[in-house]
């Protein structure tokens, strides 16, 4: 089951990522999680990440596409992964498509979350984020037991640094100039879905699990 997950900043591929590892048992790559865990360590590939990622811009394809190649490498992704977040530009998806091929991986499907711009911003600035583990919670859509705990593991929620309004504005327009025209080279494959991402969580993910069990 080797997946792709896309949609605008916001639409909801961490928090389906999250349930799809435990429904399908396989492995969740996401390059903004890679970058975040980077800047936390405080190595240089995260303090070159820092400045594209404040600055609601993208890190360059060639340091991108080398951490995600280290990645697929692994042994647990030959039965299956969720990727979130990558490939986001056409130079990004081909390196994939070679990377993918060289590993003997076929893609199954290319998930869409489609969520219009209007609300991506309430989505966005609500997001709080566990600083241990990294579940998602948002201040109104899904509300942690305790304010401001993090129901998995007890550690304290926080909110992205790059989830300050003017940066979510350039990250939605950096998204439909570089990321949506992946949308048409994933149609041309054969490999698209779009997925209904204004429904609730657990909607959503009933819609993409119906999708990928074909039903
Ligand atoms: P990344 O971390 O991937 O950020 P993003 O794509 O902007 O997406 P988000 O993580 O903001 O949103 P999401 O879709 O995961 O939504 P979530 O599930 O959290 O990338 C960050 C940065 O890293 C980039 O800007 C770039 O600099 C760099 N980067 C990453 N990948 C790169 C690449 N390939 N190339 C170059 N640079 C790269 O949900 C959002 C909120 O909404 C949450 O609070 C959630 O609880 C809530 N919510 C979710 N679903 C629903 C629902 N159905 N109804 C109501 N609320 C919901
Ligand atoms: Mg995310
Ligand atoms: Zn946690």
């Amino acid at each position: 089951m080797h997946i792709l997950l896309m949609g605008p900043p916001g639409a909801g591929k961490g928090t389906q990522a999250e349930r799809l590892v435990e429904e399908f048992q396989v492995p969740h790559i996401s390059t903004g999680d890679m970058f975040r865990a980077a800047v936390k360590e405080g190595s240089p590939l995260g303090k070159q990440a820092k400045e594209y990622m404040d600055a609601g811009q993208l890190v360059p394809d060639a340091v991108t596409i080398g951490i995600v190649k280290e990645g697929l490498a692994k042994p647990e992704c030959k039965k299956g992964f969720i990727l979130d977040g990558f490939p986001r530009t056409l130079e990004q998806a081909s390196a994939l498509d070679e990377a993918l091929n060289e590993l003997g991986i076929t893609l199954k499907r290319v998930i869409n979350i489609n969520v219009p711009a209007n609300e991506l911003l309430a989505r966005i600035t609500g997001r709080r984020i566990c600083r241990k583990c990294g579940s998602t919670y948002h201040v109104m859509f899904k509300l942690p037991s305790s304010e401001g705990v993090c129901d998995k593991c007890g550690a304290e929620l926080y909110q992205r640094d790059d989830d300050k309004e003017a940066t979510v504005k350039k990250r939605l327009d950096v998204y439909a100039a570089q990321t949506e025209p992946l949308i048409s080279y994933y149609k041309t494959k054969g490999l698209y879905a779009q997925i209904d991402g204004l429904q609730n969580i657990d909607k959503v993910f009933a819609d993409i699990v119906a999708n990928l069990r074909g039903e």
